[in-house]
């Protein structure tokens, strides 16, 4: 599947509010089907209501990512209520908006941000990828954060969070490949979310990243536009996607943004 994306199936997680909703709603306006994941039902109605007007197929899943029996459920009923899907977005995600350092945290509230950002995300992967492996074709958005790769202490369990995501991707990527399925990690950068309004490290914040910049990478993704850069970790506040897509066309170096042991010099054993 490329260029155009209209009668094509996504699935986003997450898609009741902030982030999520944006993504939806930029995805039926491009003509795509939608399939509305998260745990509140009245945001995904409210969701699934603004994206019929685009006159698409909507469909709300309530459901609480966390729970792998729950999302291979809900995966398997949008397949069989809209066909084989195409896009996923593993957007669904949390913080602990005032987390404690790791010596001081709760350490239940710190696992369930794991729970939710990385295990959430590996559960909408186990669930679609033995159909999208089957088809030949697929693609997968991780809505990472510039915390993956940039230390907090602020943010130990949302850091590490996203950081295994980035590893997840990467783990999955090559392998992926020969089957046409392709995996992203975006950062979206900073948007106003009922999530960033809350969080310590933006509350003298004023001013935000339009949500425009991250739904535009995901149809990109959608289009095909960006599978020369499958594994790669890709910034939209700051990268020109277009340029590093034919970039990557060209050959882009192995390893070139995805996470790794710097190694101390040319004869570090672990290099
Ligand atoms: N906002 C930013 O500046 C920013 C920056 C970098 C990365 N991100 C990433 O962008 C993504 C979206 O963030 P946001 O800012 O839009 O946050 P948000 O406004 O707080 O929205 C979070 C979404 O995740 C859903 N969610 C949370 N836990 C869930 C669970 N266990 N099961 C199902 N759905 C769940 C929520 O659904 P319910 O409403 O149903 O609970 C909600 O729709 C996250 O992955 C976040 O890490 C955001």
């Amino acid at each position: 599947m490329t260029g155009d994306v209209s009668g094509r199936l996504a699935v986003v997680s997450g898609a009741g509010r902030g982030i999520g909703r944006h993504l939806a709603l930029g995805l039926a306006r491009a003509g795509m089907d939608v399939a509305l994941l998260g745990r509140r039902p009245a945001g995904l109605a409210d969701t699934a209501r603004e994206c019929a007007r685009f006159g698409v197929r909507t469909r709300t899943c309530p459901v609480d990512v966390r729970q792998p029996a729950a999302v291979r459920a809900v995966v398997d009923e949008v397949a069989d209520r809209l066909g084989g899907i195409d896009l996923v977005v593993n957007n669904a995600g949390i913080a602990d908006h005032d987390e404690k350092p790791p010596w001081e945290v709760d350490p239940d509230r710190w696992w369930d941000v794991l729970e939710t950002n990385l295990r959430g995300s590996f559960n909408l992967c186990r669930a679609v990828l033995p159909a999208m492996i089957e088809a030949g074709a697929g693609r997968i958005v991780n809505i990472n954060s510039n915390v993956a790769t940039k230390r907090d202490i602020r943010y130990s369990a949302y850091g590490t969070s996203k950081a295994a995501l980035l590893a997840l991707s990467d783990t999955l990527a090559g392998p992926l490949r020969p089957h046409g399925v392709s995996i992203f990690d975006i950062s979206p950068g900073m948007v106003l979310t009922d999530m960033s309004a809350r969080m310590t490290a933006c509350l003298e914040r004023n001013q935000w990243v339009s949500a425009d910049l991250v739904v535009g990478a995901v149809i990109a993704v959608a289009r095909g536009e960006l599978d020369p850069l499958s594994g790669r970790y890709l910034h939209v506040g700051v990268d020109d996607l277009a340029e590093l897509a034919a970039r990557a066309r060209a050959g882009l170096p192995d390893g070139i943004r995805t996470l790794r042991l710097v190694p101390h010099g040319v004869d570090d054993p672990l290099a």
